[in-house]
């Protein structure tokens, strides 16, 4: 076994840079997760394959992002005897996918947690690369506000879609330490903006590629996410 690897396969990065220290950054390096990875990297994956392997990273990512769900317990009675088993509160998790990206993961993330009620934030690029937002659609505040906020997006490139809905759920009353972002793929450049705007966040990624390019992409990266998920690409 690689000397490197954690028993669970997660493990907490410490990133240099101002902004990505300020992070609590978790990298999921597990064999499963890091070879479907690859299968997304390579130009040559075909759409349903690759719309198939987004989901299946969604499963495994959702499983690490939710290792410290906030347990209960409630008596059941087995068919041998009674005891005090642990639940979580699954009325308490939101799920918000950047749209429209994050649908296919936040599918993957509903079929673990199957009445998390899901928000859609939609945000698309400008040429700047500058978030420009066409659709806000939350659910209303349960009354002691989400235990967990799932924000789920494959690429966290600039960052500055990611710190826009975060911005939009902190305005609704959602707590700091209550959110998760969760992706892909993260370039430092986005790290290091998250970690300058939200101290503490936490944040789960499969990988941190080296940089952006010129047109905000991330390299070396698997392109574009949307295009190649739903076949829009030309
Ligand atoms: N969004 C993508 O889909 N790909 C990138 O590399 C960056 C942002």
């Amino acid at each position: 076994m690689d000397a490197s690897a954690s028993a669970s396969g997660v493990r907490r990065v410490e990133a240099p840079g101002t902004g990505r220290g300020a992070l609590s950054l978790w990298l999921v390096d597990h064999p499963l997760v890091q070879h479907k990875l690859t299968l997304l990297r390579d130009r040559t994956t075909p759409m349903a394959m690759f719309r198939a392997t987004v989901r299946e990273l969604g499963l495994l990512l959702a499983f690490a992002a939710s290792a410290d769900l906030p347990r209960g317990e409630r008596t059941i009675e087995t068919p041998l005897a009674a005891m005090r088993a642990p639940v979580i509160d699954e009325s308490r998790l939101l799920i918000v996918p950047v749209l429209r990206a994050g649908l296919p993961l936040a599918e993957a993330f509903c079929a673990l947690m199957p009445t998390a009620t899901v928000g859609h934030v939609g945000v698309y690029r400008d040429a700047h690369a500058h978030p420009v937002e066409y659709l806000v659609k939350l659910p209303p505040p349960p009354h002691a506000g989400p235990a967990r906020c799932f924000v789920v997006d494959p690429m966290l490139a600039t960052g500055n879609s990611a710190a826009h809905v975060i911005e939009v759920l902190l305005r609704r009353g959602v707590s700091l330490s209550d959110v998760r972002m969760v992706s892909l793929l993260a370039a430092p450049e986005g790290l290091d903006r998250l970690g300058r705007s939200f101290p503490g966040l936490s944040v789960h990624v499969a990988a941190i590629d080296e940089r952006l390019d010129e047109n905000a992409y991330i390299v070396p990266g698997l392109g574009d996410a949307g295009d190649r998920l739903f076949g829009t690409d030309h």
